[in-house]
């Protein structure tokens, strides 16, 4: 079994096809994130009494916690259509030029990964979200001058991994800033029933509440997941998924008991062994254990730390007691041999 591909950065196409069977459609359905929703609720409702378009609104956070899916549910409940761009396919100011004269009155504009768009390119976006207006050149050179159109009233809907990577000058145009967190226990159980529902395969409480307790805080991890294991109940004949199956899965699939995976293990491993717990800097990190910065910061890291696996100090990561503890490794005799040898 690949069980790299159970944390991966990258949404996979088979996961794009089951995200979006399973994507919820409406505010109601959306689990969890209490606050970031009722404060979309309030905006919404607000922007409709107006008649304005919703302030624009940047969501932040690890993948796989439901930006895409809520920027979706945010163009539903406005009533309104909504129109995608990725900030990496957005090559030339052209590009962004031509997405923006396309939008239609009350249009929800998404453009996901928006922090990978070149900053020339960027800059056309400040006077549309300020004054729905595109400043464009025309001519060649010596001739050349600028216009002034005027754009209908639009909402973007930014979604980023890493706020930090936004430039000031974006970042302080968007009027709703919400940052997604990882999903309690409790809230990925009813993801994980409600994926069940959709794709006719029971399952029963127990081992939805284990598969959420093993899913790294992440809704796409738990549908993942849960599709891993179906395939499993399938073979060995079950109607239902139960907790023997469920477990079963997961130990061929490499998930411990934390939902940790094998790539969280070489990486607290490599900070253990090879830099004494640390404090290490990522780079020294993802070169030994061959992962891209990246992965290590917007992937691994964000559950690691929330989960108090890792610290981060000014000095590099530093691995907790924690760290040692699910590697089986003894925390004490470890601190005892580094001031032995120091
Ligand atoms: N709050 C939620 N409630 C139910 N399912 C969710 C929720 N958030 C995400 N999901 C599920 O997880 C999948 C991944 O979400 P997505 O919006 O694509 O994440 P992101 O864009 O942040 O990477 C979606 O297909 C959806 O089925
Ligand atoms: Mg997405």
């Amino acid at each position: 079994m690949d069980t790299e591909r159970i944390i991966t950065n990258h949404v996979l196409e088979q996961d794009e096809q089951l995200d979006n069977s399973i994507r919820p459609e409406t505010i109601d359905e959306y689990i969890g994130q209490k606050e970031v929703k009722e404060n979309i609720k309030v905006f919404v409702e607000a922007a409709k009494m107006r008649n304005e378009p919703l302030d624009h609104v940047l969501l932040y956070g690890p993948p796989g916690l439901g930006k895409t899916t809520l920027a979706y549910i945010i163009a539903r409940e406005l009533g309104s259509n909504i129109k995608t761009a990725s900030g990496p396919s957005i090559e030339k100011s052209g590009d962004l030029a031509a997405i923006l004269s396309s939008l239609e009155p009350g249009d929800v504009l998404f453009i996901d990964e928006i922090h990978r768009m070149p900053r020339y390119i960027e800059e056309i976006l400040y006077p549309a979200m300020e004054d729905f207006s595109l400043d464009i050149i025309i001519g060649g050179e010596g001739n050349s001058r600028n216009i002034k159109i005027e754009l209908p009233p639009f909402t973007l809907v930014g979604a980023t991994t890493r706020a930090g990577d936004l430039s000031s000058p974006l970042r302080d145009r968007f009027g709703i800033v919400s940052k997604l967190q990882f999903y309690t226990v409790e809230e990925l159980t009813l993801i994980i029933e409600r994926t069940s529902r959709v794709l006719s395969m029971p399952i029963i409480k127990e081992a939805a509440i284990e598969l959420a307790k093993r899913s790294r805080g992440t809704p796409r991890i738990a549908n993942r997941l849960f599709r891993r294991v179906r395939d499993f109940a399938l073979v060995e004949g079950k109607k239902q998924i139960d907790l023997e199956i469920m477990q079963k899965a997961l130990l061929r699939l490499g998930v411990d008991q934390s939902g940790l995976d094998e790539t969280d293990h070489q990486l607290l491993y490599a900070i253990i062994h090879k830099f004494n717990g640390g404090p290490v800097g990522v780079e020294a990190i993802a070169s030994s254990i061959g992962e891209e910065i990246s992965t290590i910061e917007d992937v691994l890291e964000p559950y690691l730390l929330q989960q108090g696996f890792l610290k981060r100090t000014a000095r590099g990561r530093i691995a907790t007691q924690k760290a040692y503890e699910v590697l089986h490794l003894n925390y004490q005799n470890t601190i005892f041999q580094e001031d032995h040898f120091s």
